[in-house]
């Protein structure tokens, strides 16, 4: 298994392609997926041009479903996962799926040349079902436990929130958000996974909710940052 680039508060953090990483864990090890891979879209900072790089691997070639699919390797059965973008995650082996809505509560500059501002992003909400046989079945469609709106209201992550101060990720998610993703779909001391780790907000967001978390970050000034982040938890 390859050596955490940062480990405390329960965390462990790896520096790779989470391609190659994810198959070194143990399968079937982890309670919670909740990730934000790249979008495809060659996002590039109009503002902070000369202190933000481009995302690594948004240039729309990196297969986001085969990556989804590797990381359920290591999902346990019926657990949750939780994927920011707009990704067509139809191949993964999930059951019950969901769109949940983050509502950023400002608008982003986007294309200025139309009437509207983009102010929200999707995420899918799915429940791992590995076996096709059980998929086909019906298994994995929630009862009674995702009862709250698929409206999430969180103001985006350099709003100023104190948990998000030293996210400079130009696609970086607020704490508060992924805390609430955390707290409806594990319990206390499960572990969340997340393989496109960025500056480490879900790592962050697991720890404060007394969770383990394990991440993958390939771009290692990214990893750095979150490191830095989580060193800097009480
Ligand atoms: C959309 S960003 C995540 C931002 C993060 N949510 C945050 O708030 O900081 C996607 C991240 O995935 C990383 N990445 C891209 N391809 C990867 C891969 N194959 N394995 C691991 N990480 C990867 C990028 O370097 C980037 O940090």
């Amino acid at each position: 298994m390859a050596t955490p680039y940062y480990e405390g508060h329960g965390v462990q953090l790896y520096l790779g392609d989470c391609r190659e990483v994810l198959p070194t864990l143990p399968r079937e090890s982890v309670d919670l997926i909740v990730t934000d891979p790249p979008y495809g879209k060659n996002w590039q900072s109009g503002r902070r041009k000369n202190t933000l790089g481009p995302i690594a691997h948004d240039d729309g070639t990196l297969d986001v479903a085969a990556c989804i699919t590797t990381a359920c390797k290591v999902l346990r059965d019926k657990r949750h996962l939780y994927v920011f973008g707009p990704a067509d995650l139809s191949p993964c082996p999930f059951g019950a799926t969901a769109e949940l809505i983050w509502d950023k509560e400002i608008l982003g500059a986007g294309d200025l040349t139309i009437p509207w501002g983009p102010q929200h992003e999707p995420i899918t909400f799915a429940v791992h079902i590995s076996r096709p046989s059980n998929r086909a079945a019906g298994y994995g469609r929630l009862a009674a436990r995702l009862r709250k709106g698929s409206v999430l209201r969180v103001p985006r992550a350099n709003s100023g929130a104190l948990e998000d101060r030293h996210n400079p990720h130009q696609s970086g998610k607020p704490v508060h958000l992924l805390r609430q993703l955390i707290e409806s779909s594990s319990c206390l001391g499960e572990t969340v996974l997340d393989p496109f780790a960025g500056h480490g907000p879900t790592l962050i967001a697991a720890a404060l909710e007394g969770r383990n978390a394990i991440g993958v970050e390939l771009d290692e000034a990214c990893a750095e940052q979150a490191a830095k982040r989580l060193e800097g938890l009480v």
